[in-house]
């Protein structure tokens, strides 16, 4: 199996050529302002993009953004994207109004060489995201219609079976970006023969999102620290009352499974911070782990369990982290998001955060990005290469 990338397509030539490329815009935005709070999915995409205007290609950018059930509404528009990738690309955007209307069509028909347009969001179609193979494929026609080639940089969605990441590519020539490439160049480590120690940290809400990649990841690991809201249901799992916590009451059993099987791998918080209720300016303290309150909920790991993973980490040679360690939008329970960051900086080691929020943590508390290995553009899909799922869109580019 062979995948092609985009110095094979810009060796072909593409001056004047129609090339699509699914990105993965689908950047966090202000519930009250619609702003973009995030904008590092944009800049991950620059790099193809320039690419391909520098050697003449006209540009036709595609991406979901949000959750729109099949039909144009506006809070998901990519019309506020268009404008934040035209100022990153010191040029114009031309936007669509629809993704293979008539808008659309023109849009494409106006571009010059080196231009680029971006397409209103693919999922105000119901064939997108359909699990119907015709219409899918009925969509896919459409969107392939547009162009000449086709160049995957979207990693985010590529563990998603959509029309613009399964079925255009089996459609066009296809190549696969300068983001996808790397993505999958780093995860690749990860699964071969990481570098050990090879420390894994996980947090996030929930324990049931995570079971298959712990239990992928176990056999593999050296240690696997785990904080977040899932940790509640694993000190329920130690015998451990979690107050009012975040708590999956079915998991339990499943995690206290996993507790036996790690061989002392799996290391949990010893204190955490517990607080009256889930707001920014609760009453809350520092509690041990096997003794939170009955009306507190857990918000973030304390301190001292902070110190115990900066010393897991400290010796590393190898680390993934996904998921938060506590609810950082909140300064009050940030400390242990930002304390086990740091850590990860401080090893000597290959780092690799993975996910859409652990990636907005590093930057929204201001931590240097290039301190760390690699910083993934995609959650869901990182976790599921990590799994050692077959993932549609890495498949789709395979020849
Ligand atoms: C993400 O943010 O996880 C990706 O953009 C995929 O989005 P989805 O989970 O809505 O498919
Ligand atoms: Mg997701």
């Amino acid at each position: 199996m062979t995948i092609r990338n985009l110095d094979d397509l810009l060796a072909e030539g593409v001056s004047g050529r129609r090339v699509l490329v699914r990105a993965d815009l689908n950047v966090p935005l202000d519930k009250q302002t619609g702003a973009i709070t995030d904008d590092g999915r944009i800049r991950a995409v620059l790099p193809t993009l320039t690419a391909l205007t520098g050697a003449g290609a006209k540009v036709v950018v595609f991406s979901h953004l949000g959750r729109p059930k099949g039909a144009p509404d506006p809070q998901f528009s990519l019309r506020p994207v268009a404008a934040r990738l035209g100022e990153l690309l010191g040029a114009q955007v031309r936007f669509a109004e629809d993704t293979v209307g008539e808008s659309a069509r023109s849009t494409v028909e106006a571009l010059a060489d080196g231009e680029v347009a971006l397409l209103e969001n693919l999922r105000f179609n119901k064939g997108e995201t359909s699990k119907d193979e015709t219409e899918r494929g009925a969509f896919a026609d459409q969107l392939a219609a547009l162009g000449e080639a086709y160049v995957d940089d979207a990693f985010g969605a590529v563990h998603r079976k959509h029309a613009s990441v399964f079925d255009v590519p089996a459609r066009l020539p296809h190549v696969a970006g300068r983001l996808v490439l790397r993505e999958v160049e780093v995860l690749a480590k990860l699964t071969g023969e990481p570098e050990r120690p090879y420390v894994v940290v996980l947090g996030g809400s929930k324990v049931s999102d995570k079971l298959a990649v712990i239990e992928a990841l176990l056999p593999k690991v050296d240690r696997l620290l785990i904080g977040g809201g899932m940790c509640f249901t694993f000190l329920k799992a130690q015998g451990h009352e979690v107050g009012t916590s975040l708590l999956e009451e079915e998991m339990v059993e499943t995690c206290r499974n996993l507790l036996e099987r790690a061989d002392g791998k799996i290391l949990l918080p010893v204190d955490v911070v517990a607080a009256d209720a889930f707001a920014p300016d609760a009453a809350h303290d520092t509690v041990r782990a096997d003794a939170i309150p009955s009306h507190r909920l857990g918000l973030d790991i304390g301190p001292e369990t902070v110190a115990g993973f900066a010393a897991a980490l400290a010796d590393a040679k190898t680390i993934f982290w996904n998921g938060p360690m506590g609810v950082f939008e909140m300064a009050a329970f940030a400390n242990g998001t930002r304390g086990v960051a740091e850590a990860i900086t401080k090893a000597d080691a290959f780092s690799v955060v993975g996910g859409g929020d652990s990636a907005a943590a590093v930057r929204a508390l201001g931590l240097d990005e290039s301190s760390f290995g690699h910083i993934s553009t995609g959650g869901g899909a990182s976790l599921e290469y990590l799994e050692g799922k077959t993932l549609p869109g890495i498949a789709a580019l395979e020849d």
